[in-house]
């Protein structure tokens, strides 16, 4: 099996020590810093903007995954990639034109990536997996961290994997919400190419070890 990259979500860093947090980031195995933009209607919870994204991306040493749990996340692609997006990722529920939402990310030089909230899904995105860089599964409801991992999202993410095999494309499959070192394993052998955590790596005693741990499969 390979290793997993692994992207530990900012969302559950001490904000008061946004940069001592970063370099910590920095000086680890991670591979992604994974960013969740909330704005208080797709999700009940707003979290940061622009200005501490730009701030972020002034220290980081890794690429910047953004996931926007945003409505009309339009309005605000060339934005992101101002503020140092390399990944970029929508939600489906959030995109009534999403090859168009798509293919406009692109353009703009980041890679595409789409996230299905817990609700949806896999084959919604039988007719698009071709233009997409990275499909984000939600494994918990999102806007918060340190919720618990749904055990349904193992499914989710095997036929995901079935649908990218099949149709031959090179997306990734992500996987957002409650990893933990106990689920990690499994998840890879499900499928998974990215995970995130948030509380698993920022609540642990060594942040940099869990890192380390949760690349080991
Ligand atoms: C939730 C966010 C997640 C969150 C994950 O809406 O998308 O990225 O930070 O946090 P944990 O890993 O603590 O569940
Ligand atoms: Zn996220």
């Amino acid at each position: 099996m390979k290793s997993p990259l692994v992207a530990p979500s900012l969302l559950s860093a001490d904000f008061g020590n946004l940069a001592r947090d970063i370099e910590m980031l920095n000086k680890s195995q991670a591979d992604w810093i994974h960013i969740d933009v909330m704005d208080g209607m797709f999700v009940p919870n707003i979290s940061f903007g622009f200005p501490v994204i730009k701030a972020v991306q002034k220290i980081a040493k890794k690429p910047l995954d953004v996931h926007l749990m945003i409505e009309q996340p339009d309005r605000y692609l060339e934005q992101f990639k101002q503020v140092g997006a390399e990944i970029l990722t929508v939600h489906y529920e959030a995109c009534p034109h999403l090859h168009r939402t798509l293919q406009a990310i692109k353009a703009l030089g980041m890679k595409a990536g789409v996230s299905l909230n817990p609700h949806t899904p896999v084959n919604v995105l039988n007719d698009i997996i071709h233009d997409i860089d990275l499909v984000l599964i939600m494994s918990v409801n999102p806007g918060f961290g340190g919720q618990q991992f749904i055990e349904h999202s193992y499914a989710k993410i095997s036929k995901l994997k079935e649908l990218i095999t099949k149709t031959g494309s090179n997306t990734l499959i992500e996987v957002d919400g409650g990893v933990t070192l106990d689920n990690s394993h499994k998840l890879v052998a499900s499928g998974v190419d990215v995970l995130v955590a948030g509380n698993t790596v920022f609540a642990s005693a060594n942040p940099v070890k869990t890192i380390e741990l949760l690349k080991k499969i």
